[in-house]
């Protein structure tokens, strides 16, 4: 099994950016912990600030991957590049937020991207990536 996780903007920052939020854990930490979780299942890490290299990234992975884990971070907002980019490929789709994004700010609360995605994991922090991928290896 092989599954894609691709992270939006600002994520590059983790565990600099609001720890108080997001943790005190870069990314690339937490990777470690997560391909121990799943030795079995090859787990592929692709980040980007743009959109439009978080599209050429899902229509590049969405034919092949087993599934695909997507914090699209503040995109998830307001992309609808996305949301079509998600519902052109085959691959299932996790939406996962570090953060339960429905206990903050009003404009969180709505994702856009959410109709095309077979599932939504927030508020359980880094965890919520070791879930999504529990979630997908259920589905086979
Ligand atoms: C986020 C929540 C978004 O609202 C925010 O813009 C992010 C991160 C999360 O993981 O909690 O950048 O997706």
């Amino acid at each position: 099994m092989r599954i894609q996780i691709i992270n939006g903007p600002n994520l590059n920052l983790l565990g600099i950016r609001e720890p108080e939020i997001y943790g005190k854990k870069g990314f690339e930490d937490y990777l470690h912990v997560l391909r121990d979780a799943f030795p079995k299942i090859r787990i592929d890490y692709f980040q980007s600030n743009s959109e439009g290299e978080l599209i050429d990234k899902i229509h590049e992975v969405g034919f092949d991957r087993d599934g695909i884990v997507l914090n699209a971070a503040a995109y998830t907002h307001y992309s609808i590049a996305l949301l079509d980019a998600i519902k052109s490929v085959n691959a299932p789709v996790v939406e996962v937020h570090i953060s339960n994004i429905h206990q903050r700010e009003d404009f969180r609360h709505h994702s856009v991207i959410s109709p095309a995605c077979k599932g939504v994991i927030c508020g359980f922090g880094l965890d919520g990536y070791r879930l999504a991928i529990d979630a997908l290896q259920r589905l086979r």
